[in-house]
């Protein structure tokens, strides 16, 4: 089901940035975005796209105290074929109907929500930049917006898109990171929120990311709330190993984000001929793989940095380094074959890129 989109065209153009090698990430927004608003009873209503602007908000909104906010993140690409193509965005739609449900936020139509984000980037298609590298990364969020403080599932919800053009995530872009073992804050629990999207476990987040990067540390490996023995994510990333050949990945036990770039990775990986390993791996085995030299490769994988190689482990005082802080021969493929599918360089085997327009 589609929803009628009115698209009211911004007076004002903002200038396209003009070196695209600073683009950075989340910076710079494009001159429009997405609006829809859910009352009950009504459903979804009122899609408009209209010049990029600041939303106001009644100071009671639940999302201001309550934290009712789920987010997506996926990416348009300018193809070497000259298309403007999406990356399994069925999947970002997927998931974001997954995270509404955990947090009572009503969800969207699967078709609508393609529609939204095609007409959307399909009328920003000249802001999707054309540099090796970048593209135009999309955030669709969806709030909780009822005016008035009881707590309880919300009545009314706006959803949102806005598009950014960007470049590399990380400074080091795709060289290797240096990561610390975060042994005091968890990020998520069993049960919690760690397998939705939502605002509120980044939040939870940020406190153990300053540490880390007051010690010169680019990021955290977070480990599970519970035991605080097995290995979950990696920063705002999911993590793989390989260890004596065989790739390992933490299992989705429900604090695990299912990141679609992960999921993505597991697909090359198999039909590569790896053996993966979708389990619990505890940070004991970890560092008995890294003293012993098993460990031969770790990256983090996401849709922000795609593919992030990790150098450096820290972990109770001590620091190993993996692959000789350099990139492994896996984590370089994996991001030669995403990035090769998502810039329409090599073929797509999978049927993984959605084309929205000519660019
Ligand atoms: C991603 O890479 O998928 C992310 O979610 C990162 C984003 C929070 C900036």
């Amino acid at each position: 089901m589609k929803y009628d989109i009115s698209i009211t065209k911004t007076k004002a153009q903002k200038e396209r940035p003009a070196d695209e090698s600073a683009l950075g990430f989340g910076t710079i927004f494009t001159d429009h975005m997405f609006m829809m608003d859910y009352d009950e009873g009504a459903g979804w209503h009122d899609a408009r796209i209209i010049p990029f602007a600041p939303i106001t908000l009644h100071p009671a909104s639940t999302v201001l105290h309550y934290g009712a906010e789920i987010f997506e993140g996926l990416k348009a690409y300018r193809a070497s074929d000259g298309t403007i193509r999406l990356f399994r965005p069925e999947e970002n739609i997927k998931r974001m109907n997954n995270s509404a449900q955990r947090l009572c936020l009503p969800e969207i139509d699967p078709e609508g929500c393609l529609d939204i984000l095609m007409t959307l980037v399909e009328l920003e298609k000249d802001w999707v930049p054309h540099s090796d590298g970048t593209s135009l990364y999309i955030r669709p969020f969806l709030f909780g917006n009822d005016p008035h403080l009881g707590v309880h599932a919300v009545k009314s919800a706006t959803f949102v898109v806005i598009c950014s053009p960007v470049g590399a995530y990380y400074a080091e872009g795709i060289n290797p990171v240096k990561i610390a073992i975060e042994s005091e804050d968890v990020r998520t629990v069993r049960g919690g929120t760690g397998y939705a999207k939502c605002g509120g476990n980044y939040a939870a987040s940020l406190r153990a990311g300053e540490r880390a990067e007051a010690r010169g540390y680019t990021q955290v490996l977070w480990l599970d709330g519970v035991e605080r023995k097995y290995i979950e994510e990696v920063g705002s990333m999911n993590v793989m190993f390989k260890i004596n050949g065989k790739i390992i990945t933490p299992e989705l036990t429900g604090s695990v984000l299912p990141g679609i770039t992960r999921k993505s990775c597991v697909e090359l990986l198999k039909s590569w001929g790896y053996t993966v390993e979708e389990r619990l791996i505890s940070v004991d085995e970890l560092f008995d793989a890294a003293k012993s030299g098993a460990l031969e490769e770790a990256w983090g994988t996401g849709t922000a940095a795609v593919v992030s190689p990790i150098g450096h482990l820290f972990y109770n005082g001590r620091e190993y380094t993996v692959c000789d802080n350099k990139i492994g021969e896996v984590t370089q493929k994996l991001y030669d074959n995403l990035t090769g599918i998502q810039w329409g360089k090599l073929d797509d085997p999978f049927g993984w890129s959605v084309k929205v327009c000519e660019g």
